[in-house]
């Protein structure tokens, strides 16, 4: 338990009682209020004790600790950084340097996000932008599939937790209400048949404002529920379905989500175009195989294909 569990659990808590429960001395509570107060928390102090001021716009490691309600077992280093250039570059460094398999970096804000094919990517107070190093025993060319996972995993967050639906635009997009609220980027080092480290990235729209030309396109979380949200909380609940899944994925493989990605995939049955770096395929989109390759019923057959831009072709 962390200082900010204890004075979440009731309000206001004396000074020996916060110390009774961390076991550790007066002064040092009177030192980690100091910090905290130093981090951002509103603490009033009265006689009757210490009374946090909940603040949802918050987030910070504190924040991100005491909302991790077990202990992970991949994710187990969160590291938060108010500003960064990109959270995925800062962890490719981290992975050329061989740091070990579940290391995370939270940032507040990012000044040169970037998304897929090196869009600049919208970053904004606000958001959630994270980047975690991955290690998993696969060949090189099973990597399209964790993105996928990544894209189930943020699907069941927001339904379980915030109960909100959203549909998946392969491979990776997150859309609610046909925009989109979350984008995810996985790269990845490899030498011949040998996976060095996947980086996986996932930027999503929480309390962020969002740009007038995204407009159209996209949109937070916060303009779905029309409140503001817990950004550590949302991280957290990603945090561990994630982990679920990827030991899930481990152990039996990617066929048993195969389903479950169809049922939430946007623009499935539906005629669309794909881009894939050199040229346009169309045809009706069948959904993902058991491989997670994307199927597409052209006029010539079936196409099976791995990556590229989909987009629906309307009438
Ligand atoms: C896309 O939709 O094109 C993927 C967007 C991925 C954005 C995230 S935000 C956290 C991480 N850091 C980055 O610079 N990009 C990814």
């Amino acid at each position: 338990m962390n200082i900010i569990e204890v004075l979440s659990m009731e309000k206001p808590v004396l000074e020996n009682e916060i110390g009774r429960i961390l076991k550790i001395s007066r002064a040092a509570v009177r030192k980690q209020i100091n910090t905290l107060k130093q981090a951002g928390y509103t603490i009033k102090s009265s006689s009757d004790g210490y009374t946090l001021i909940k603040d949802v716009d918050l987030f910070n490691e504190y924040e991100i600790e005491s909302k991790l309600k077990k202990q992970l077992s991949v994710c187990k280093t969160v590291k938060y950084y108010k500003e960064l250039p990109s959270t995925q570059t800062a962890v490719k460094k981290l992975a050329e340097k061989d740091f070990r398999e579940g290391f995370v970096v939270v940032a507040g804000k990012q000044t040169n996000g970037y998304g897929r094919i090196r869009r600049e990517w919208s970053s904004n107070d606000g958001g959630l932008w994270f980047s975690m190093l991955l290690k998993p025993s696969i060949h090189p060319k099973e990597t399209p599939k964790l993105a996928l996972l990544l894209s189930i995993a943020l699907n069941r967050t927001l339904e379980k937790n915030y109960g909100v639906s959203s549909k998946i635009k392969w491979p990776n997009d997150v859309l609610v209400l046909d925009k989109k609220i979350a984008g995810i980027l996985v790269e990845m080092s490899a030498k011949q048949d040998i996976t060095n480290w996947v980086v996986a990235g996932v930027g999503i729209n929480i309390n962020n404002n969002l740009p007038k030309d995204l407009e159209g396109f996209a949109v937070s979380l916060k303009t779905i529920l029309k409140k503001r949200v817990d950004i550590s909380g949302l991280l957290a609940a990603f945090l561990m379905e994630f982990e679920n899944l990827y030991i899930a994925f481990w152990k039996k493989g990617f066929k048993q989500f195969y389903d479950e990605y169809n049922d939430k995939m946007a623009y499935r049955n539906k005629p669309v175009t794909i881009d894939v770096g050199y040229g346009i395929i169309s045809g009706i989109n069948l959904g993902i195989d058991e491989e997670g390759k994307l199927v597409i019923k052209t006029s010539n057959g079936f196409e099976k294909i791995i990556s590229g831009t989909l987009r629906e072709l309307k009438k």
